[in-house]
């Protein structure tokens, strides 16, 4: 399967990236940055970092959208630290950043190739809003969307919005708006993705750079969440949606319409999903509301062992 990954490292965006790289299934193209976690220019240089530590200089890394398509930008630094990726002691970038916009590389790569491209979003939207609304010739050449953000219950950027949604919820009503295949990965099953102690050791027990490079990550990881929110164990939300493309079994899903809130007074960024169909909306997305933990951690511990 050939995949483009659109992101904002970030942590768990880090380790979405190693999934892609990792598993013998998936075909990286390229990766794509936006703002979110942290500001562009230290979301493209981790993109860059995270693939030099995994030897992966060949894959195409483009900046996109510096900011929503509406209203100013509000990283996540509470959670993703001051360089968006804090933790590890990551290589420094060797390559350099393609000289086109994301939404251009994207373009060129849906274009050049004859079998369909699935779009990984793991970050707020804009890069794929601004792709559909300015190329939607590309459409024909995308197999589907998959992105990690919402919920079908509680946020946790507002109480009912999530982080990826609420940074740019005009990008995510365009995406969702667009017609296309679209799963959605929300927090209702990546707060099941729990970085235990037993996760992080069996980062550690490979033995390896990246497996140390991960346990890392998911150290500092837990640290920003046990303080944010209190969680004993941090959620490593953007992962599943890359494993959702690998093995569809591991996620379950159910079509149903899908709204994002623009304008609730309390609720903004909020995704309104009709579960049980009590609207006239027709469905637009799949919606993750089940998740194998145990084959979820098994395929990405093994792609980060592949990659050694
Ligand atoms: C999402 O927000 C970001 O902080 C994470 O990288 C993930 O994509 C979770 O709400
Ligand atoms: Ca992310």
């Amino acid at each position: 399967m050939r995949v483009i990954v659109d992101c904002d490292p970030g942590h768990d965006d880090a380790l979405a990236l190693l999934l892609a790289l990792g598993d013998p299934r998936l075909e990286l193209l390229g990766v794509t940055t936006v703002a979110g976690n942290q500001t562009v220019d230290k979301t493209t240089r981790n993109a860059l970092r995270i693939l030099a530590s995994a030897g992966a200089t060949g894959v195409p890394v483009a900046a996109g959208c510096d900011r929503p398509l509406a209203g100013p930008l509000s990283v996540a630094e509470d959670i993703h630290g001051f360089s968006g990726l804090d933790g590890p002691d990551l290589d420094i970038p060797t390559a350099e950043p393609a000289n086109v916009h994301a939404v251009e590389l994207i373009r060129r790569l849906v274009m050049a190739g004859r079998e369909p491209v699935t779009l990984i979003a793991t970050g707020p939207l804009t890069n794929v809003a601004l792709l559909l609304r300015t190329h939607p010739e590309v459409v024909p050449g995308l197999d589907r969307i998959v992105f990690m953000g919402g919920s079908t219950d509680r946020g946790n950027t507002t109480p009912y919005g999530e982080f990826n949604i609420v940074t740019d919820p005009e990008a995510a009503d365009i995406v969702l708006r667009a017609g296309l295949p679209t799963t959605m990965i929300g927090l209702n099953v990546t707060h099941q993705a729990l970085a235990t102690p037993e996760v992080i050791a069996g980062f550690r027990a490979l033995g390896t750079r990246l497996g140390t490079v991960c346990a890392e990550l998911m150290t500092f990881f837990a640290g920003t969440y046990r303080q944010v929110f209190g969680f004993p164990h941090p959620p490593v939300h953007d992962p599943v949606a890359v494993a959702a493309v690998i093995d569809p079994a591991i996620v379950e899903t159910v079509h149903a319409p899908v709204a994002v809130e623009l304008i609730g007074a309390h609720t903004r960024g909020a995704t309104v999903v009709d579960l049980h169909r009590r609207t006239a909306r027709p469905p637009n997305a799949d919606v993750a509301v089940g998740l194998d933990v145990d084959a979820f951690w098994r395929l990405l511990t093994t792609a980060v062992a592949r990659i050694g």
